[in-house]
Order: C-alpha cells, then sequence, then structure tokens
C-alpha cells in the first residue's frame, strides 16, 4: 500500500551547510493497516510525512501509494495524486477561515476523484457529530470541532491512506481522546491505512504497533 525506499531529504542550515534530515531505507504499511511512530521533537516526523505526501521533494529514494510511484514527478502531478490518494490530518488543522465547514470539506473534495459533492460531504460532517454546524465558519467552532472539521475534510475523499501528524497536539485530553477514536474509526470503516505521528505517549498507547522513527530513520543517527 505504502512502500518506501532509500528515502532522503536535507535541508540546508543558516550556516550553508546540508544537513540530513530523513533518510529512511525501508518503510511499509499494508492496506487497511493503522500504525504510529514515535518521535522527539525536531526528529524530522514532518518532513517524513510531507516527503510521503509529495507536499516536499525528496533528494533521492522512491515513495509508491498504491501502486503509483509518487516521487520525481512534477509539483503538479504530486498535487493530483495526493488528492486522489491520501487525507492529511495537521495539527494545527489547517481550515480555511473565510469559509464554512460545509465549503471547508466540499473544497477538499474539488480536488478529488469524485468531485465537489456536497451530499457526500455533508454526510462526512454528519459523520463526525457537526451535522448541525454546517454553516459555521471555523472560528465559530471550539478546537475539538475544528480537529473534526479536518477529519472530515481528509477523509470526504475516501483516501487509501490517511496520515495524521500530531493530531491531538493541540486538543486537551478529552478531546485529544475523541478525535483520536474518530481519526481511527473513520478510517478503519473506509478501508484507509492510517499513519500517525506523535510524541505523545497517551496517544501513542492506543496503537497495537508503534514504532520509534529514530529507529527507521538512519540520519537520525548519523
Ligand atoms: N525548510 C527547512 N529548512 C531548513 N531546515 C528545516 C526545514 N524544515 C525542517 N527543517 C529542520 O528539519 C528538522 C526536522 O523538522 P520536522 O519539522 O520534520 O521535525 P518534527 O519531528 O516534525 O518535529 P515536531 O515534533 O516539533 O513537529 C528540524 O531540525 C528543522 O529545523
Ligand atoms: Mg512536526
Amino acid at each position: 500500500m505504502l512502500a518506501v525506499a532509500n528515502l532522503q531529504k536535507s535541508f540546508e542550515s543558516p550556516e550553508g551547510q546540508r544537513v540530513a534530515i530523513v533518510n529512511v531505507p525501508a518503510f511499509d504499511l499494508a492496506a487497511g493497516e493503522q500504525r504510529a511512530l514515535r518521535g522527539e521533537s525536531g526528529s524530522g516526523k514532518t518532513t517524513f510525512l510531507h516527503l510521503i505526501a509529495g507536499i516536499l521533494a525528496a533528494d533521492s529514494g522512491r515513495v509508491a501509494i498504491d501502486g503509483t510511484e509518487m516521487t520525481g514527478l512534477p509539483e503538479a502531478k504530486r498535487d493530483r495524486l495526493r488528492a486522489e490518494k491520501i487525507g492529511y490530518i495537521f495539527q494545527t488543522f489547517n481550515l480555511l477561515q473565510g469559509y464554512t465547514v460545509l465549503e471547508n470539506v466540499v473544497l477538499g473534495m474539488s480536488f478529488g476523484p469524485h468531485g465537489a459533492d456536497r451530499a457526500h460531504a455533508r454526510q462526512m460532517l454528519e459523520r463526525v457529530g457537526l451535522g448541525h454546524r454546517l454553516n459555521h465558519f471555523p472560528r465559530q467552532l471550539s478546537t475539538g470541532q475544528q480537529q473534526r472539521v479536518a477529519v472530515a475534510r481528509a477523509l470526504a475523499n475516501r483516501p487509501k491512506l490517511v496520515l495524521a501528524d500530531e493530531p491531538t497536539g493541540n486538543l486537551d485530553r478529552k478531546h485529544a481522546r475523541e478525535a483520536l477514536a474518530l481519526i481511527r474509526e473513520v478510517s478503519r470503516e473506509q478501508g484507509a491505512a492510517l499513519l500517525l505521528v506523535s510524541h505523545d505517549e497517551q496517544t501513542l498507547a492506543d496503537f497495537d504497533r508503534v514504532q520509534d522513527f529514530g529507529g527507521i530513520n538512519a540520519a537520525a543517527k548519523a
């Protein structure tokens, strides 16, 4: 489902030196599998997810999602593939502030394989418990509700892979637990694989499979 091989990314430091951040020789995820990666702040987790999603271009190596090679494609094609195959959930939700809850999900769908299907967007929002908040703007929602909109948006395109970057980091304990359960349930219902990164032990404890990011990232040992 997800196959990563020899994936490398370095950044230039302000002093002009190349610093290796990601060097992952091999990482795989099976269809429908749910796995968490544990890693401390600055270890390269977000960079790794950005490379998988094609938000960032790798220096070298391969990422294949659902049999489709992602690396080496021009940005526009990576964007299209991401819309087709991936649902991305951000720590800071990344909702469009000038648009309503419903519009946020519909806009997310407009780049995807099923198009801007308002009825499906509404269904997704009902699924995450926000059927009564469709015409609210993000700022009119609680933080837990905003993350639920982001979950609905990420899953509305029926992605094969859901990437969640510290999705509970801005929520209190109770809402973190709720958001995590929702992300896991909806991913499972849709048969999507889930890869979540976090340094929060309570979030990680929810997963049967937890891997240390430092263990798969050779750059961390350099
Ligand atoms: N565009 C960039 N230019 C230079 N360095 C960068 C850039 N993006 C990230 N880095 C560096 O790469 C390292 C890893 O960053 P990344 O955001 O992937 O870490 P993280 O594991 O997600 O951390 P956190 O848990 O705090 O979110 C950091 O040391 C950061 O300074
Ligand atoms: Mg991060």
